[in-house]
């Protein structure tokens, strides 16, 4: 982290878990552990339906961010069971929302063009994408690391001007290390971290590229957040399994009060 130059942010991604009918409790647990921490932002991205509830009780009670996890990037018309950034922004409360996921790559579809048209209309209403980039464990044994996240990172960003840029939030996340217990070195993270802020520098210049907060994901836990916090390029962490246990999840976010 450079807590200087950039903001950290401590993100839970909940997948599809967690009912709405459990944010209650899991608000209450947090704000009890960790009430507004100073040293970073919290987010936790939800499934759509659990939005309202999470405004409710994360956001205006225990002053968590929201996020979404997908949006269209269409702006609206007859594209059935799809949820449009307006829809979000009217939400009132939904401040970030995850694009390109992984999971929604392999599972769903999505391309480099459908998270660049993604990106583009988060930010056309007021989000502020989380976009992810990761390469497979073939990919990293292939030696491909760095030419996939080039290629990804400005796919991704294409269109996205200098303005715009200041509101985006980048997330490493290999996919070999998401779900599997096989977290990245602290080395290896930040060495992908700080190769996507060399692109970002590329594109955008020297103090867009230092301002902009990347983010690790991966099993990323409470034993091992604060080695990977530690490291100078990682501005926080996307947490999947780890964030849905509160007690967990706020040892990630004390693990980001260093210096
Ligand atoms: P895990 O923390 O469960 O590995 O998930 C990481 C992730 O995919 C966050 O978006």
């Amino acid at each position: 982290m450079n807590r200087k130059y950039r903001k950290t942010i401590i993100a839970g991604n909940f997948k599809m878990n967690m009912l709405p009918g459990e944010l209650k409790a899991y608000a209450e647990s947090m704000k009890a552990l960790v009430n507004r921490p100073r040293w970073c932002e919290t987010v936790i991205c939800a499934p759509f339906v659990d939005l309202p509830a999470a405004i409710k009780y994360l956001n205006k009670e225990a002053r968590i961010s929201i996020g979404a996890q997908n949006l269209s990037e269409h702006e609206k018309g007859a594209y059935t069971g799809e949820v449009s950034g307006q829809m979000l922004r009217d939400m009132g409360g939904v401040k970030y929302v995850i694009i390109g996921h992984s999971e929604r790559r392999q599972y769903f579809g999505e391309t480099d063009l459908t998270v660049n048209e993604k990106v583009k209309a988060a930010l056309a209403c007021g989000l502020q994408p989380i976009i992810c980039v990761g390469e497979s464990a073939r990919q990293r044994e292939m030696d491909l690391t760095a030419p996939l996240i080039n290629y990804q990172v400005r796919a991704a960003l294409a269109g996205v001007d200098e303005k715009q840029i200041k509101s985006v939030v980048i997330a490493y996340e290999p996919i070999w290390a998401i779900g599997t217990g096989n977290t990245a070195t602290a080395e290896q993270a930040n060495e992908v971290n700080r190769y996507i802020r060399s692109i970002i520098r590329d594109i955008y210049g020297a103090r867009t590229a230092r301002a902009t907060t990347i983010l690790y994901g991966g099993s990323m836990n409470d034993a091992n957040a604060f080695e990977l916090l530690a490291q100078p390029d990682i501005d926080g962490g996307l947490i999947g399994g780890a964030s849905l246990v509160p007690e967990k999840f706020a040892k990630i976010i004390f693990a980001a009060n260093q210096e």
